[in-house]
């Protein structure tokens, strides 16, 4: 089963609740909720206070993607706010074991991404701790970049060492995703498709969702 998680960096902020509303009737799964703190992307985003008013407009779970530093500093902080799912950057883990430890101590999903440039073997020794393994399609800063192609093969040789090892660690992917680089995404292996622009830039958010849940039963 594909999942779809609409990135929120996208959303308009003028109506956060609206724009909620139209995921769900678009038959979300989940919401993707984008954390760039100027350090470790060059953007700036949003931190737990949006989080936790997002919370309060939906029962879809919340995939809480953290793009900035010192992420250990924050955990209390999100799993408080209603985050589901929580997802740090490798390349800024300290300690990578500790820090996923905790997000499962706090009772959370605990996801690690790694960038376009990141290779999988780095994540290796911590896989049968992930819940969700995000492989970013773009590098991570903003929405509305083009697909990196390359990621491909990581995406398949993740989803073998998966099977082999017989992990529960989904596949997420991030960036540049839209109907058409869905197809390539689900065929390599991934299950949880993130969208910004290809869903809020659109007039019809369900007709996209489900062209991108679609994509993966074309096999
Ligand atoms: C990028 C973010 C993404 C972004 C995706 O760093 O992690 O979630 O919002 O946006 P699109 O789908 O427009 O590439
Ligand atoms: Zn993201």
């Amino acid at each position: 089963m594909i999942k779809i998680a609409p990135s929120f960096l996208s959303a308009d902020f003028r109506n956060l609740q609206k724009e909620v509303k139209k995921v769900e009737s678009a038959r979300a799964d989940m919401i993707h909720l984008d954390i760039m703190d100027g350090h470790f992307v060059p953007n700036i985003t949003f931190g737990p206070m949006i989080v936790r008013d997002i919370k309060r407009c939906t029962r879809l779970p919340l995939d809480v993607h953290l793009m900035i530093e010192n992420p250990d500093f924050y955990l209390e902080d999100f799993k408080d706010a209603g985050a589901d799912y929580l997802t740090i950057s490798i390349e800024s883990a300290t300690h990578l074991h500790r820090t996923l430890a905790r997000i499962k101590e706090l009772k959370m999903k605990a996801g690690c991404a790694l960038s376009p440039g990141t290779p999988f073997d780095l994540v290796k020794p911590v896989m049968k701790n992930l819940d969700l393994l995000l492989l970013m399609t773009v590098n991570p800063g903003f929405g509305g970049q083009s697909f990196i192609p390359d990621v491909l093969d990581k995406i398949k040789i993740a989803k073998d060492y998966i099977k082999k090892n017989k992990l529960r660690a989904e596949i997420e992917v991030d960036g540049g995703i839209n109907p058409q680089t869905a197809k390539l995404v689900t065929e390599a292996g991934a299950t949880i498709l993130v969208a910004g622009d290809a869903i809020f830039k659109s007039k019809d958010y369900k007709m996209v969702i489900k062209r991108m849940r679609e994509s993966g039963k074309v096999r």
